[in-house]
């Protein structure tokens, strides 16, 4: 199974967002594994800078949310004709408030970036998804299952997700994992934390070993903390 992810042929992953943090690490690891990466993110400059001419990168610039963006993810998967890994990666962490005080459009918004944007994604992808027997992948957050004030439109956002992702594994027999990466020094993070020093955080590709573990099959469809699957390491 870890031969699997070496293979020579060339397996296929769609990671929306990939132009920073956690979705850019994962997809420069698949990369240098010989995989080929569909990737997405709103900023084209930033995008099309993350991976310049790389032969096995399909970079789109648009709105995950937006249909016709999706539609073009969908023709590039088309084009490769299989799917091997879908990752929802894309992620909005709104308002910082209460939710008493939380603005019902700002609430939508992260719903419309978090879970229905993964849900119709996934629809129009699941045939590619099922047909290569390939893994669903939601990251997560150590949020959908604690409960910190101020966190609780994301939180709720990230705990549907988690949902989602494992019923839609159950009902197409697909192997799907809801992750929590852990705390990483992104610019999400920083967002959430402003004027906090977080250098102490570690970096997302720190992460990606774990997550590789979950591609050599071995783990049943759940939810998983990172930091608890055994890293695969640079030689498997
Ligand atoms: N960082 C943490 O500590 C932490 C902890 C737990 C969970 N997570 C989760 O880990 C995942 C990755 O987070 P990160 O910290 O790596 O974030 P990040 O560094 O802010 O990167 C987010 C990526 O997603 C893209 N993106 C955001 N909204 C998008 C949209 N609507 N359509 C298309 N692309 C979009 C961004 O590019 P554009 O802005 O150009 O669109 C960027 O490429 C997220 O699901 C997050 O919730 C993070």
């Amino acid at each position: 199974m870890l031969a699997a992810m070496n293979r020579s042929h060339n397996e296929v992953a769609v990671i929306t967002g990939g132009s920073a943090g956690l979705g850019l690490a994962l997809a420069e690891s698949l990369l240098e594994r010989g995989w080929s990466v569909v990737t997405d993110a709103r900023d084209p400059d930033r995008l099309h800078a993350a991976f310049p001419d790389h032969p096995r990168v399909t970079s789109l610039a648009g709105d995950v949310r937006d249909p016709e963006h999706q539609d073009a993810i969908g023709a590039a998967v088309a084009r490769h004709g299989r799917l091997d890994l879908l990752v929802h990666n894309a992620s909005e962490l709104g308002p910082m408030l209460p939710l008493a005080e939380v603005p019902e459009p700002l609430f939508t918004s992260v719903l419309e970036t978090n879970l229905l944007a993964p849900l119709s994604l996934t629809q129009r992808l699941l045939p590619y998804l099922i047909a290569s027997r390939g893994i669903l992948l939601g990251i997560s957050s150590d949020a959908a299952v604690e409960h910190y004030p101020t966190w609780g439109t994301y939180a709720a956002s990230k705990a549907a997700l988690d949902h989602l992702i494992l019923t839609l594994g159950e009902e197409n027999g697909v192997r799907a994992y809801a992750v929590d990466p852990g705390d990483m020094r992104t610019a999400m993070h920083q967002a959430a934390f402003p004027g906090e020093d977080i250098s102490d955080r570690p970096l997302p590709e720190s992460v990606i070993p774990h997550l590789l573990e979950l591609l050599s099959g071995v783990q049943p469809t759940g939810r998983y903390r990172a930091a608890d699957l055994a890293p695969v390491g640079a030689n498997r």
